[in-house]
């Protein structure tokens, strides 16, 4: 079968679709034909030579995909700890999905990832509730626009960070309230309107200590994204005088069944809201496989809204 091969770690340049050998599905595991797969910032990294897969992992790229079970025909879609940009892939049973009801096969490629991460973070890990003030760091991204909808779906008052021309956008997913990041300061403008009660940071370092000053008493900001950087100094006092906490996760080193735990409450909770409509799959371009590297270009531009999906 063929994959797309990273040749030296470096830029999209570096993408080669290559001829490799079948994966061999593992006990629990299930082959299938990968239809449609999606480009995630993680990515990036990895064809860089930064953020290699985990052990046991598929070396090849793609955190998600939708396709063809290959043992009984249906369609699915499914979380990956590597290897969507293949023509087949691996895939540990209690990580497939069905395709949400509405969704097509090739959309639904965008959906797995962001809907585990934002789910396990926002809901699983931060606990926000109806009524309760969520704010999404960089609304337009992939992540963005899914935490835009599920906050909007749960209940909650959704505020978000981006630049302002993706602002229009980013309210016709739901949005509250945007800021302009580069010209406001969100601290400001959420400690304004009360604060947030839960965080959903992409930025790490650079934001800890204005994400701490957005927060309303007893709020939870949960960092899965290190755009600003790793290290920061945390002002204790400060975050006392929230009562506030700070997480911080990743998904897709998580062991198999915990990350089945969360594809098995994403089914329940999170893919009746996509079949009724209250959440969609947001995808700024469909793109061919070989087009790749166009596609890993788009994404480190930050231009697009939502996903980049890439089909075979
Ligand atoms: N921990 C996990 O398990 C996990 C899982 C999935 C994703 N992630 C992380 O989540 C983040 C989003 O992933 P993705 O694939 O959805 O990314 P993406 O689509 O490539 O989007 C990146 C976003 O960052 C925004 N951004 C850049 N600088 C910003 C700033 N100073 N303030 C606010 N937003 C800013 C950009 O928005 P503008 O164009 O508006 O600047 C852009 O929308 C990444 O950091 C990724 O590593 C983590």
């Amino acid at each position: 079968m063929y994959a797309m091969t990273v040749v030296t770690p470096g830029g999209p340049e570096q993408l080669r679709w290559t001829e490799v050998p079948e994966p061999v599905p593992g006990p629990g595991e299930v082959l299938v034909e990968v239809a449609a797969t999606a480009v995630n910032r993680a990515d990036l990294l990895q064809r860089e030579g930064q953020y290699p897969p985990p052990a046991g992992a598929s070396p090849y790229l793609g955190l998600e995909c939708s396709g063809v079970r290959v043992d009984t025909g249906e369609q699915v879609c499914a979380l990956l700890s590597g290897g969507g940009y293949a023509q087949r892939v691996a895939v540990p049973v209690g990580q497939l999905l069905p395709v949400p009801a509405g969704v097509g096969l090739v959309a639904a490629a965008a959906l797995p990832e962001v809907a585990c991460t934002v789910w396990s973070n926002v809901v699983g890990a931060a606990r926000l509730a109806q009524g309760e003030t969520l704010l999404v760091h960089g609304g337009g991204s992939g992540i963005g626009t899914f935490a835009i909808q599920l906050g909007k779906a749960w209940g909650a008052r959704v505020v978000t960070t981006a630049r302002a021309e993706k602002h229009e956008r980013l309210r016709a997913l739901g949005a509250d309230l945007t800021i302009d990041y580069r010209s406001e300061d969100f601290a400001d403008v959420v400690a304004g309107i009360g604060g947030a009660d839960v965080v959903l940071d992409i930025m790490g370092a650079s934001y800890l200590g204005r994400n701490i000053a957005a927060l309303a008493p007893g709020g939870r900001i949960v960092t899965i994204g290190l755009q600003g950087g790793a290290k920061a100094e945390l002002d204790f006092r400060a975050l006392m005088a929230k009562r506030g906490s700070v997480i911080a996760t990743t998904l897709r080193a998580r062991p198999t069944d915990n990350k089945a735990s969360i594809v098995a409450a994403v089914r329940e909770q999170v893919w009746p809201l996509i079949a009724a409509g209250q959440i969609r799959p947001v995808i700024e371009r469909v793109m061919p496989m070989v087009e790749a590297a166009d596609a890993h270009r788009l994404v480190a531009s930050t231009d697009h809204v939502g996903k980049v999906v890439l089909t075979l």
